[in-house]
């Protein structure tokens, strides 16, 4: 037995005030009582204690007879996900773990068991390996790792250029001013989505002009962009939201149509196929994004994708302070720039994790199964839909509820009762155009995007992040199941 867990065990034999000493000494708000073979007898709280003071009991009273015999335990081999489970519906704040023969060998603290968090980066040996190299080298910004890593990316998207930035807001600023979008141009993206999407217009006070999404894909609905198109648009920006790909055909016939640019918002979508060709490959620039939520992470990071030399090169310079980028150590600026540089450090995890790129995927595929069987058949929840000719990479897993059953209130009361039951999930995205400062700038309200509003206010996004388990699937979904037939009930 550890030193911690005798803290707060104590004999048969010791009163009722040896166990308040040992509660105040230890902090922890109980004792457990054992016998002399360290098999569990009972536990009693600060609480217990309390009460049978007021009532009776002498501080020179045996502990044993105040005691709540017989607590609840749990064996060594009980997943951590079971423990939540059951200190969550039982209301009590530790668990004892005991092996077949009751012995005492563990306590487990409420306070200590994780929840199930919303996302969490998969970082393997691999990845500390290759950080710890960097680290001995002179080169922690601009050296090798960041070219590596352009290299796998270009090769992995199939275009001829990669430039790595600092985020994935950055890299879309830059598209916008290699593209030479100015103040009042137009550039059409959808209102689902990461405000950044938006706000890069905004960056070069050009305006975004919203089309509405379609309700199945959530991603713009191409058939609508041409009717928003005017003098001044300059550019489509698609998002291919939650790693599901825009109709780039029809995108791309209606860029060609009006000589327009097309930028495709690819953060959330690295490896995913529209017709077997990968997203970032079809406009006249990508950008992907590596926040640790992302397939792949570099802690914070973007990358640009490109076929065009001229936005290529520009967009090399712009993140490096505009210097000359023909000389890498030139101190000469030949036009306004930024530092969106990234490290050598984000740059060599990106490396790690572009090594396991295929693994990582499938991994994220196969949690998505795991959902998807456990919850396709659930009345009043709709899975993520997949269109045809598509290789989905997963950014997030968000389910979609039968928005005439449940009111925006509603939903936001199953994503509490789902917390309450510490699995982390969260409304996914909320519509740009409703954001406190778009209103004031563009005078939008309710039901301009009625598609958006409506997905906005009925999804959540479930757990998702490659080393989650099917036992922590199938906690989250039986919960999920029991909190939506308790509604269905109850309304
Ligand atoms: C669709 C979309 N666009 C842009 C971004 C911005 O990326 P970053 O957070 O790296 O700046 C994100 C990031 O979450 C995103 O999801």
């Amino acid at each position: 037995m550890n030193k911690e867990i005798n803290a707060i065990t104590l004999k048969e034999d010791a009163t009722i005030k040896e166990a308040m000493e040992s509660i105040d000494k230890s902090g922890m708000g109980f004792v457990l009582i054992i016998n002399k073979d360290k098999k569990i007898l009972g536990m009693a709280s600060d609480g217990d204690i309390r009460k049978a003071l007021l009532y009776r009991e002498k501080f020179e009273s045996l502990i044993k007879n105040i005691m709540v015999k017989e607590p609840i335990t749990a064996l060594k081999e009980t997943p951590a996900i079971e423990l939540l489970n059951i200190m969550l519906e039982k209301s009590i704040r530790a668990i004892p773990i005991v092996d077949i023969n009751k012995t005492l060998i563990d306590v487990v603290l409420l306070s200590e068991l994780k929840s199930i968090p919303l996302s969490n980066p998969d970082i393997s040996n691999k990845e500390v390996e290759i950080i710890s190299q960097v680290l001995g080298t002179p080169f922690l910004s601009i050296g090798p790792k960041v070219e590596e890593f352009e290299e796998k990316i270009a090769d992995y998207i199939g275009v001829k250029h990669a430039i790595a930035v600092n985020s994935g807001t950055s890299g879309l600023h830059l598209c916008v001013r290699g593209l030479d979008i100015k103040d009042g141009d137009e550039i059409i993206t959808a209102p689902f989505s990461f405000i950044a999407s938006a706000n890069c217009a905004l960056f070069e006070r050009a305006n975004p002009v919203f089309v509405d999404i379609d309700k199945d894909n959530l991603c713009i609905n191409a058939d609508k962009i041409e009717e928003k198109i005017t003098k001044k648009t300059k550019a489509i920006l698609p998002v291919h939201i939650f790693g599901h790909p825009c109709e780039m055909d029809k995108i791309m016939e209606i860029a060609k149509h009006y000589n327009l640019a097309v930028i495709e918002d690819a953060c959330e979508a690295l490896g995913t196929e529209y017709k077997n060709k990968k997203a970032g490959s079809f406009g006249d620039a990508g950008v992907f994004a590596f926040y640790p939520n992302k397939q792949i992470t570099t802690g914070e990071g973007g990358m640009i994708v490109t076929n065009n030399g001229k936005i290529a090169d520009l967009c090399r310079s712009m993140r490096n302070q505009g210097r000359n980028e023909d000389d890498k150590h030139s101190l000469e600026h030949i036009r306004l720039g930024y530092n969106y540089r990234m490290s050598e450090l984000s740059a060599a995890l990106g490396v790690a994790q572009m090594n396991r790129v295929d693994e990582i995927l499938e991994k994220r595929q196969r949690i998505a199964n795991f959902y998807n069987k456990r919850l396709e058949k659930i009345d009043g929840i709709k899975i993520p839909y997949i269109g045809p000719n598509i290789n989905m990479s997963w950014f997030v897993y968000v389910i979609k509820l039968d928005d005439k059953r449940f009111s925006k209130k509603g939903r936001d009361q199953i994503i509490e009762k789902l917390n309450a039951k510490g699995i982390n999930c969260r409304n996914y995205f909320s519509p740009i155009h409703l954001e406190s400062f778009y209103i004031e700038m563009f005078g939008y309200k309710k039901g301009d995007f009625p598609i958006t509003e409506c997905v906005s206010d009925s999804t959540i996004a479930l757990p998702f992040y490659n080393n989650l388990t099917e036992e922590e699937i199938d906690y989250i979904c039986k919960n999920l199941e029991s909190i939506i037939n308790f509604f269905k009930i109850s309304s």
